[in-house]
């Protein structure tokens, strides 16, 4: 049976010699966003996108070697997300994978200048992929589409202005959720089968988004119930800022135990969107992972 822990470090190795490569020039007069950078890029994380990018690359056949800058962009357009999440406007966290955050070793200005060039540089980064100039327009719309206002800013604003409220139908906060954090997620699925070469009317692709879909709302129900009952030891992050930000979140709609049936019904429903082809392990393996996670 697949290791799926020794999977992901595998898988996170390749990309990050991607983003290495990626920060390779210097410059003295900049060294001080090229470090900003490069402090919350090369703090650790789970690198969860990338694997979904390089993993459905090679299910349908494609080369890491195509999937490996598109897998470096979305892995930098996360890290500018959690670079501008915790900001004082935002969440005002100071722990982020293990570190104080970007704005208190930084500034808050020089922590929100680096989170705009990471996103800068993730674009940079996509169009340089050796697949079709049709896979490369394809990926850098989905990548676009996905980061800004009908996708993860589209969740930050929601969640920030506290668009749900406790009496809203969950299946508002479910969109702010698929939006936040699922819409990377399922960008990161997309990416791997464009990188495949597939389009997207193709069947294989539409597989792909479902897994994502279903793994992306998980992620964030995970998530939710690990702000209140996990461990800031081994998250690398604080727990129950989602309670002093008086968020609505998962858990205000059900209980720790009802949270984690519904997580485990959507990770079911991944497993079973991609069953059919041969070669699925390592993301059904990735799907249980995410489920059981405890950071
Ligand atoms: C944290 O994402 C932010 C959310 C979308 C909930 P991850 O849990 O993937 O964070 P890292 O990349 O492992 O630090
Ligand atoms: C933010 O969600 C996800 C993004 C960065 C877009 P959260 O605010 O719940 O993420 P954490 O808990 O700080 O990682
Ligand atoms: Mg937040
Ligand atoms: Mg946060
Ligand atoms: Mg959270």
């Amino acid at each position: 049976m697949l290791d799926v822990k020794k999977l992901l470090l595998e898988d996170a190795r390749l990309v990050e010699g991607m983003l290495e490569e990626c920060y390779a020039d210097s410059d003295e007069d900049i060294s001080l966003i090229l470090d900003a950078e490069k402090y919350s890029l090369f703090a650790g994380g789970k690198r969860i996108r990338p694997f979904l990018v390089i993993e459905f690359c090679r299910l349908f056949g494609g080369r890491v070697e195509s999937a490996l800058p598109f897998a470096a962009a979305i892995e930098m357009i996360h890290t500018s997300s959690l670079i501008h999440d915790d900001l004082p406007c935002m969440d005002d966290d100071d722990l982020r994978r293990g570190r104080p955050t970007n704005h208190v070793v930084f500034g808050y200005a020089n922590a929100l200048l680096a989170g705009d060039a990471l996103l800068m540089r993730a674009f940079e980064t996509a169009a340089i992929a050796e697949v079709s100039s049709d896979g490369v327009r394809s990926a850098v719309a989905a990548l676009a589409a996905s980061a800004g206002d009908f996708g993860m800013i589209g969740g930050q604003i929601m969640d920030i202005n506290n668009a749900v409220r406790e009496d809203s139908p969950i299946e508002k906060l479910k969109k702010l959720h698929a939006k936040k954090t699922g819409a990377l997620i399922r960008c990161s699925a997309l990416l791997g089968c464009i990188a495949a070469g597939l389009e997207w009317s193709d069947e294989r692709t539409q597989a792909a988004v479902k897994y994502a879909e279903n793994i992306g709302l998980a992620f964030q129900i995970i998530d939710d119930i690990l702000d209140v009952c996990g461990d800031e030891a081994k998250l690398g992050k604080p727990i129950g800022s989602d309670k002093e930000q008086g968020k609505v979140t998962f858990i205000s709609y059900y209980s720790i135990d009802e949270a984690r049936c519904e997580a485990k019904k959507l990770t079911d429903e991944a497993i079973s969107a991609i069953s059919a082809f041969e070669g699925a392990e390592a993301l059904t393996l990735l799907a249980e992972y995410l489920l059981n996670r405890d950071h």
